[in-house]
């Protein structure tokens, strides 16, 4: 069993750290100014998300992982921030997933309290991603009727 949550918290923690690659990668091509600020909170949140895992990892008698995932490059290498965004938040749908797995097992105080609020942060987090993915795909497509 404590293999199995380990095994999960691992594959969270590499979910995570692509987050947080994508999301630096993302900033870098940003403005200075609100719309940077609040993408730099969400990479924050992703590396928080990172800290707290390794130490679930390590209280559960494992050793985090160091794996690189392939999947900031497939985010980077998408069309534009909106589509970034979208693809961004599909995988941080999938982490919401897999918090729950883990947190259907058995867990220490520590680790079960952290999770939880790791899960109300991703929730947040994908509603700011779509939300802000939708508005930017608005604002690139033309006006659908010209003012008179
Ligand atoms: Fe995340």
């Amino acid at each position: 069993m404590a293999g199995d949550v380990v095994a999960a918290l691992n594959a969270l923690l590499e979910a995570e750290r692509s987050g947080a690659q994508a999301l630096r990668a993302m900033i870098a091509e940003i403005p200075r100014g609100f719309a940077r600020n609040e993408f730099e909170k969400a990479r924050r949140d992703e590396s928080v998300s990172c800290l707290g895992l390794i130490g679930a990892i390590k209280r559960n008698g494992g050793t985090p992982r160091r794996r690189q995932s392939e999947f900031t490059t497939r985010v980077i290498g998408q069309e534009d921030l909106s589509a970034r965004l979208w693809l961004l938040a599909r995988a941080q749908t999938w982490v919401l997933h897999g918090i729950d797995a883990v947190l259907a097992e058995a867990l220490d105080p520590e680790t079960e309290q952290f999770l939880r609020e790791m899960r109300a942060v991703h929730e947040r987090n994908i509603e700011w991603f779509n939300r802000t993915a939708a508005g930017l795909r608005r604002t690139a497509e033309p006006a659908a009727v010209a003012p008179s």
